[in-house]
């Protein structure tokens, strides 16, 4: 049992955009659980003085592709001399690319690089993270990436929420052949996701709709099968080209719908009606050299829910830094600290169907950051700097950064 004292205590709303900050609180922590705010501190807790700095709960990172082998650092290189994603991924580039060293790598590799990933996402301050398969892009090796998520299951790193993607790109075997194509989608829908559901292996399923990718139509039938199985959708829609994305995810009633950057007017209204949560990627539009951000502040004005994540891909977002993402969302997005923060954690936690993360509130979950900061603006001001001091998971010390102290006391 630990006591929180003198925190600057921020509470995400549970079903709305906002935070409530409350200085001077005091958090006791037992058995995992948040066991009372602002009631008397038991006289075994042990005491620790978070002296006005932030404790919030831990982020819910709502969109990753963290689990792969081998980088695009030659395809980084080409981007900043000017050639664009969309280019590269037409050229063979892209997502493929990161197939044959994922699949061939063996099952130890993905696995011990993916748990340094979360590793460092958790430092970031992640308690919570989805992770997509899609690099396999057959059945044995999607099937391989998803068993091996689950088998992720350690107490010291954040919890993993595994996605199929098997529809992230066309496997490379297909070509230009339309038979082998229109197979691949029957062996998605027919195979994969009934099995998928049955043997539990993740709880939704993403599609990317793009020129280079999946059709509309392929998506229906993807988003079909996802439903008759009991999988949530998520897609991946407007991101290098304008496709009626945003209204494609509201007709098939996507939980979540991720990029958005070519979104227009119809499309958020869409989204608005339907309620699907938005899930903003700034990193992934910053380093793919997209022409603008997705367009968060009329998601917002129209009252659609949205998530912040990091996207953490070897393509278009090669970072677990949570600091440089909020960051991002202040001066691509532009949307404000308080908005950041609640994306951040209750949005990301809306858009994976998680009732119970994103929040503090007394006998739930003791996920918790304290921040080396006095106020959320500083995390997103100070660029790209990490401001985690300790994180708990269900009420466990998982990371700590004594240095912290030392190396930022919230001042620049
Ligand atoms: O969300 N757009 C599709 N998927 C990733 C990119 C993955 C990659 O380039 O490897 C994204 O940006």
């Amino acid at each position: 049992m630990f006591a929180l004292v003198d925190a600057t205590l921020v509470r995400p709303h549970p079903d709305r955009l906002g935070v409530e900050v409350t200085p001077g609180a005091t958090l006791v922590v037992e058995g995992g659980r948040i066991a009372s705010i602002d009631g008397p501190i038991p006289a075994d807790a042990e005491c620790i003085d978070a002296a006005g700095r932030l404790v919030t709960p831990g982020l819910v990172d709502a969109h990753t592709h963290a689990m792969f082998l081998g980088d695009r650092a030659v395809e980084f290189c080409r981007r900043a001399a000017g050639t664009s994603y969309l280019e590269l991924a037409q050229a063979g580039g892209g997502i493929v690319a990161t197939v044959s060293p994922t699949r061939a790598g063996p099952s130890s590799e993905r696995v011990d690089r993916t748990k340094r990933r979360l590793r460092r996402l958790l430092s970031g301050g992640v308690t919570t993270v989805e992770v997509k398969s899609g690099y396999g892009l057959s059945s044995p090796s999607e099937r391989a990436m998803l068993e091996e998520l689950a088998a992720i299951d350690d107490a010291d790193l954040p919890r993993v929420l595994p996605t199929l993607m098997a529809a992230h790109a066309l496997p490379p075997e297909v070509g230009g052949d339309a038979g082998a194509r229109a197979a691949w989608v029957r062996t998605v829908v027919d195979e994969l996701v009934p099995e998928v559901a049955a043997r539990r292996l993740a709880g939704r399923v993403d599609v990317f709709v793009e020129q280079t990718a999946y059709t509309a139509d392929e998506a229906r039938l993807i988003a079909a099968a996802a439903r008759q199985h009991g999988l949530a959708l998520h897609l991946h829609v407007d991101q290098l080209t304008a496709g009626k994305g945003a209204e494609l995810a509201a007709e098939l009633g996507a939980q979540a719908v991720a990029h958005l950057e070519r979104t227009g007017a119809e499309g958020v209204a869409a989204l608005a009606a339907r309620g699907t949560v938005a899930v903003l990627l700034p990193t992934a539009t910053l380093a793919a050299r997209e022409p603008g951000y997705a367009p968060a502040r009329k998601l917002v004005e129209a009252g659609v829910p949205i998530a912040l994540a990091t996207n953490l891909n070897p393509g278009t977002a090669p970072t677990e830094s949570t600091a440089l993402t909020f960051f991002l969302a202040a001066v691509g997005l532009g949307l404000t600290p308080e908005e950041t923060f609640w994306a951040a954690t209750r949005g990301g936690a809306m858009a994976l169907g998680i009732v119970d993360r994103g929040l503090v509130v007394p006998g739930g979950p003791a996920d918790l950051v304290l921040w080396n900061a006095q106020d959320l603006a500083h995390l997103a001001y100070h660029a790209g700097v990490n401001h985690v001091r300790t994180v708990w998971r269900e009420g466990r010390r998982v990371a700590d950064r004594p240095w912290a102290d030392e190396d930022c006391d919230g001042a620049l």
